[in-house]
């Protein structure tokens, strides 16, 4: 669909359909108003009727009969206006335009909803109505034989009734759209088979982002992997018949000197059948989605490069599939990480963590401000949220609370979970510096402490977005079954907060070296 900024009045669009809004409890105001005027008082009548009270989610259709030469109009509910906010505009966009879809009208125009009461900037609006459209009217059709069925609508155009405020509609379609592709790409891969999206193929998804988008990628192949002594990746990797990769994808390198880089990282396992410490059945029924951080991270950097945004970011996706062969490592190896760290394996299902480990002692040599890694990394994670938050780790109060705002405002949350320094006994290991697991009780906080043994860094988060990845809940432009795109908005937000509110020079905000981890501290210096 393709989206645009229109100068001229509502009700003087010839469209198949105009959307207009109501705010819940309110009468018809502004171009709502004039479209009402222009229908003798139709919308006033089915608001006194008690059929439509401009609830969320609330849709009615009304036909002008040549009053004004839309053929239909579209009213839409904003919910209330004390809880008004840019999330309300992209569901109302949604449940709108799914509508239109619905009635398979070709050319949709709409009002800019809350820019008049509601108070939104022009902008905020355009790309918060751009984003809820666009990721409404998402659909995965992957190996089906069958052939698409037509896509409706064919345009949507924002009517912009101030002409002055085209540039800005413009800036905010722009950015909407680069944010709704990112997402896009997000879902893509998150829904396609294991047998598809390997490794490999995450690695020239990104080359193919790298053309389109001005990114610098890079793709680690097995041998570059192994000169780089990335021990815990490969033993992960090398139960698979498919080889593993490392993907960096950089935003702005020429700004690498600024002191402000952000480190992304992504659990990329393309495949998870737990290895030798194998998962039952139904364990594994999702596991196609063990990669859905790596997804948000690769869609989250085409959205940054898309935004422009003025800060140097860094992508990195470890990528492998964990199975089970002749030569997949066993509960008990000992491997080695990157950095000299030694991990006793106890179980093989832990194997989120081991390709992160290689990816944050990686992370390290960017001398970032900040790193954030998203990773569905324990089921333990999914039964304490429920799949409604991510549960956040974070070493750094500032980096937590941007990530907080961020998740509020796209309505992709994240809730703080505790790293408490108890969590470090149940990893000490007999046979090396640490385990790769613990017992059950803590699982979620053994986890992200596992990760902290390789950060030397001072801002550093732990998304754990198990049950995030599939199945949004209660969204309109959050598809209910199959993969939300979860991450792409809330990280690129974050991004966008973290480059305009600079934190300060890393050199200031470094931490002391932790005295758990002796082995790392040395690279803090360098
Ligand atoms: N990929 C899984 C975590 C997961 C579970 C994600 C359910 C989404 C839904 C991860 O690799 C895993 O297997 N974690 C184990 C860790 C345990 C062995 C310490 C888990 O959560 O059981
Ligand atoms: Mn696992
Ligand atoms: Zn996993």
């Amino acid at each position: 669909m393709d989206i645009k900024a229109v100068p001229g009045a509502i009700q003087s669009s010839s469209a198949d359909a105009i959307i207009v809004n109501l705010f819940e409890g309110a009468q018809p105001g502004g171009a709502t108003g004039a479209v009402d005027q222009a229908l003798n008082g139709a919308i006033t009548e089915i608001i006194e009727s008690g059929d439509f009270a401009g609830k969320s989610g609330e849709i009615a259709v009304l036909y002008p009969r040549g009053a004004i030469p839309a053929r239909r109009v579209v009213l839409v509910g904003l919910g209330a206006q004390a809880t008004f906010n840019a999330d309300q505009v992209r569901r109302a966009s949604a449940y709108a335009i799914q509508r239109a879809r619905d009635l398979k009208v070709s050319r949709v125009a709409s009002i800019l909803h809350g820019t008049g009461a509601g108070g939104l900037a022009v902008e905020t609006a355009a790309q918060a109505m751009t984003e809820g459209s666009l990721l409404s009217l998402y659909q995965y059709r992957g190996q089906k034989s069958e052939p698409a069925p037509e896509a409706f609508p064919k345009t949507l155009e924002l009517m912009i009734f101030n002409e002055e405020d085209i540039p800005a509609a413009e800036r905010g379609i722009h950015d909407g759209m680069a944010v709704a592709a990112g997402v896009r790409l997000a879902r893509d891969l998150v829904n396609l088979p294991p047998n598809i999206c390997t490794p490999a193929y995450l690695g020239e998804t990104a080359s193919e982002l790298g053309k389109t988008s001005g990114l610098r990628v890079e793709v680690l192949e097995k041998s570059q992997i192994e000169a780089l002594k990335m021990g815990a990746l490969l033993a992960v990797a090398q139960g698979s018949e498919t080889p593993p990769r490392f993907i960096v994808l950089e935003h702005n390198p020429e700004r690498s000197s600024e002191g402000r880089t952000i480190v992304l990282i992504g659990k990329g396992v393309t495949f998870d059948t737990g290895g030798y410490s194998i998962k039952t059945a139904d364990g594994m029924s999702t596991m196609k989605g063990d990669m859905a951080g790596a997804a948000a991270v690769i869609g989250a950097m085409g959205a940054i490069a898309g935004l422009q945004l003025p800060v140097h970011v860094v992508g990195l996706v470890p990528a492998a599939d964990n199975m089970i062969s002749g030569r997949a490592y066993r509960p008990q190896e000992v491997i080695t990480a990157s950095n000299g760290i030694t991990i006793e394996v106890i179980s093989t299902d832990a194997e989120g963590r081991l390709l992160l480990a290689d990816a944050l002692v990686f992370a390290a040599k960017y001398k970032p401000s900040a790193v954030v890694d998203i990773a569905t990394l324990t089921g333990a994670a999914f039964t304490a949220l429920g799949g409604l938050a991510a549960g956040m780790f974070s070493t750094d109060t500032k980096l937590q609370d941007a990530l907080l705002a961020a998740g509020d405002s796209t309505t992709e949350r994240v809730w703080p979970m505790p790293l408490y320094p108890e969590y470090r006994k149940p990893l000490e290991s007999l046979t090396a510096d640490i385990k790769n697991s613990t017992e059950k009780p803590g699982g979620v906080g053994t986890s992200a402490t596992f990760l902290k043994q390789f950060v030397t860094f001072p801002a550093w988060a732990h998304l754990d977005m198990a049950g995030m990845g599939f199945d949004g809940k209660d969204n309109p432009y959050v598809p209910g079954k199959g993969a939300t795109g979860y991450g792409v908005r809330l990280l690129t937000e974050f991004v966008r907060r973290w480059a305009t509110s600079p934190p300060p020079a890393p050199s200031e905000a470094e931490t002391p070296a932790s005295e758990e981890n002796p082995s790392t501290a040395s690279s803090q210096s360098e």
